[in-house]
């Protein structure tokens, strides 16, 4: 997708230094652009944690990269599983909610499991994480696709009038590699002529709405409005808005949906003024092994800072100020779930398919 006009993706290898992966530093974002270079796997460990990247299908490709690194660093032919492992479990205890970080450095360790020396596997760690990368892409082009008809119908039902979409936090192409899963369809629909506009959650207290979907749409030239988190139920109400769609962190075989703290409540009022809510993910994103994810879903707590500070462009630089006493304590859970049965349909690459244990099944075979 396009950043002043030219075409990026959210995380590539160096040209001409194929030990250097890049990324784009979501943390300056919508200010300032920058790329940063991550050349260990605790670089890439860092990125994770810290939120230089994030988007559970951006933190997985990363961690495939991760591996990659790490075995890089590994100099001796001795111990090389035990390394493996220790890098692996590292790399996952990055951020605990999004599966797929968990799903690619297990796919890295599967993959080179079985080659002999350190250079094959450093070779098959790179084809895996270049191989899932634009895998990663494909999906989301093709939750684009299957997502697409859907608005489509809103829109011939409305007879061509715009149709509002209510999206949470960050699930476009900043979050992947390209395009984005709930916001594939958006873009597909825009590209087609479809009107519509997008009501943009801000999504406190790290403003990946505010700072990242309003950014990411504005460059490709989307109508869209940022409001406070708290006014999406009453839009609904207004008949402002004509169907929801958010990403997923993690989605248990059951249909359970992590997604940043704030879904669920949208799910409730989407619920209560019959308006359809969709989730657009990867089967990376399903956790085949939790049958229930409210109960079963890890769900990350951070920084209480993050919650105190508001963080913002202050006319010259990034800076924070304190909104809230000093003295007071916070908390800051990063995740929510929302109950399946609150969930119109997932769409996936592989189509469209029911919150259910029984739909879901289908999708993986
Ligand atoms: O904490 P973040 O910014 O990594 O959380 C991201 C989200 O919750 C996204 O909605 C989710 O990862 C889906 S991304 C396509």
């Amino acid at each position: 997708m396009r950043i002043n006009n030219k075409n990026y993706q959210t995380i590539w290898v160096k040209d001409k230094d194929p030990k250097t992966i890049q990324i784009i530093d979501q943390r300056f974002l919508p200010f300032e652009f920058k790329t940063a270079d991550l050349k260990t796997h605790k670089d890439v460990f860092i990125a994770i944690k810290d939120m230089w990247l994030r988007g559970a299908p951006l933190i997985g490709v990363a961690g495939a990269y991760g591996m990659y690194l790490g075995l890089l660093e590994i100099n001796s032919e001795k111990n090389v599983q035990k390394e493996i492992s220790k890098i692996a479990s590292y790399l996952k205890s990055a951020r605990p909610t999004a599966v797929n970080l968990q799903f690619a450095v297990d796919l890295v360790t599967d993959q080179i499991k079985n080659k002999k020396s350190l250079e094959e596997k450093v070779k098959t760690a790179f084809n895996t994480a270049n191989k899932l990368r634009n895998k990663e892409i494909e999906n989301c082009q093709k939750i684009g696709e299957y997502g697409f008809p859907i608005i489509e119908k809103l829109s011939k039902a409305k007879k061509g009038e715009t149709v509002n979409i209510l999206t949470h936090c960050n699930a476009g192409w900043l979050a992947c590699i390209d395009y984005g899963t709930a916001t594939a369809p958006i873009y597909l629909a825009h590209q087609t002529g479809i009107k519509l506009h997008v009501w943009v959650d801000e999504t406190r207290p790290r403003n990946q709405g505010s700072r990242l979907t309003a950014f990411e749409l504005g460059q490709e030239g989307i109508p869209h409005t940022v409001i406070a988190d708290n006014t999406g139920g009453l839009l609904m109400q207004k008949g402002m808005v004509d169907m929801v769609i958010v990403g997923s962190d993690r989605t248990s075989a059951n249909g359970d949906v992590a997604n940043k703290i704030g879904t669920y409540l949208k799910a409730l009022a989407a619920h209560d003024n019959n308006i359809p809510f969709y989730v657009a993910l990867p089967l990376s994103t399903i956790d085949w092994n939790i049958e229930n994810g409210v109960t079963q879903i890890p769900i990350e707590k951070r920084d209480e800072n993050e919650v105190k500070y508001v963080e913002g462009w202050d006319g010259k630089k990034i800076s924070q100020v304190l909104v809230m006493p000093e003295n007071s304590s916070a908390l800051n859970y990063g995740f929510d779930i929302t109950p399946a049965k609150y969930v119109t349909a997932l769409i996936t690459e592989k189509g469209v398919c029911k919150a259910t244990k029984k739909e879901l099944a289908k999708l993986k075979k």
